[in-house]
């Protein structure tokens, strides 16, 4: 036959690879490729602020480790596109390629989240009542309703547990004066309004230790 010829010569070439693994080789040598490129930047560009694994040790940099891969991908389009705005991060995003930035986001979902930094155990209390509960009489809904109890989270609601209190505090400072406004259905900036500047502080440093 016409059609086996070539099949057989190539197969005597290299006995002992059946054609699935070639093919397997193939594609691994492919996405461990994709991969590295990925881990370059990530390990190189962005872990001068986000720490090398993800686990940033300054405050005000935000970790990444272990965020959804939705989410991660969404701000970085988000800041891309200047939905979401912040001098830093806006010329990142925009020098990323669409490709790069689903790498990168699957690369950062992946890391393991170190355990959260230290935390004021004055501010626990009214901190854990506000994620688990939210405030009844300013009508702020509970946190865990849609970021999880555990705080891990969901490709929708992103995990919060062991994030930077300064960080979180100054997200929810944005949502509520609405400098910032890239979440959907203004759910963050409808309830972050209804918020005291204290139970901010209270419920970042319950989350920070999660
Ligand atoms: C010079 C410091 C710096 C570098 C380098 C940097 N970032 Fe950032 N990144 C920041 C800061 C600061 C913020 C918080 C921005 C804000 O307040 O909105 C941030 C926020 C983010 C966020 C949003 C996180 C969240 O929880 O919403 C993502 C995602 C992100 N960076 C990814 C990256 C990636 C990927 C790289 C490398 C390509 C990178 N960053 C490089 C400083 C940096
Ligand atoms: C109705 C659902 C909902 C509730 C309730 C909710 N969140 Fe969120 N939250 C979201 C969504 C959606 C986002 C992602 C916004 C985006 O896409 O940028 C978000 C984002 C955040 C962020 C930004 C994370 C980051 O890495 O930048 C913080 C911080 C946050 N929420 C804290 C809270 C706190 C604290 C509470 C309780 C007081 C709370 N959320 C209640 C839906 C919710």
């Amino acid at each position: 036959m016409r059609f086996d010829q070539p099949l057989r010569v190539s197969a005597r070439l290299a006995p002992p690879l059946t054609w699935a693994a070639l093919a397997c080789l193939l594609l691994g040598f492919a996405g461990a490729a994709l991969a590295s490129a990925a881990e370059q930047t990530a390990t190189t560009l962005c872990a001068a602020c986000h720490g090398p694994d993800g686990n940033s040790v300054a405050p005000t940099f935000p970790r990444l480790a272990g965020l959804q891969r939705e989410y991660l991908a969404k701000q970085l389009d988000d800041f891309r596109a200047g939905r979401r705005t912040n001098e830093t991060m806006a010329p990142i995003a925009a020098a990323l390629d669409p490709g790069m930035i689903k790498e990168l986001a699957a690369w950062f979902a992946a890391r393991k989240p170190a355990p959260g930094p230290a935390t004021n155990a004055a501010l626990l209390e009214l901190g854990k009542a506000i994620y688990m509960d939210g405030n009844p009489t300013t009508g702020v809904p509970s946190c865990s309703g849609c970021h999880e109890e555990d705080g891990t989270g969901s490709p929708r609601y992103p995990r919060v547990a062991g994030q930077h209190q300064a960080y979180t505090v100054q997200q929810m400072l944005l949502f509520k004066t609405g400098a910032r406004t890239n979440d959907r259905g203004s759910m963050m900036r409808s309830l972050s309004e209804r918020m005291t500047e204290a139970e901010i502080a209270a419920v970042a440093e319950y989350i920070a230790g999660m």
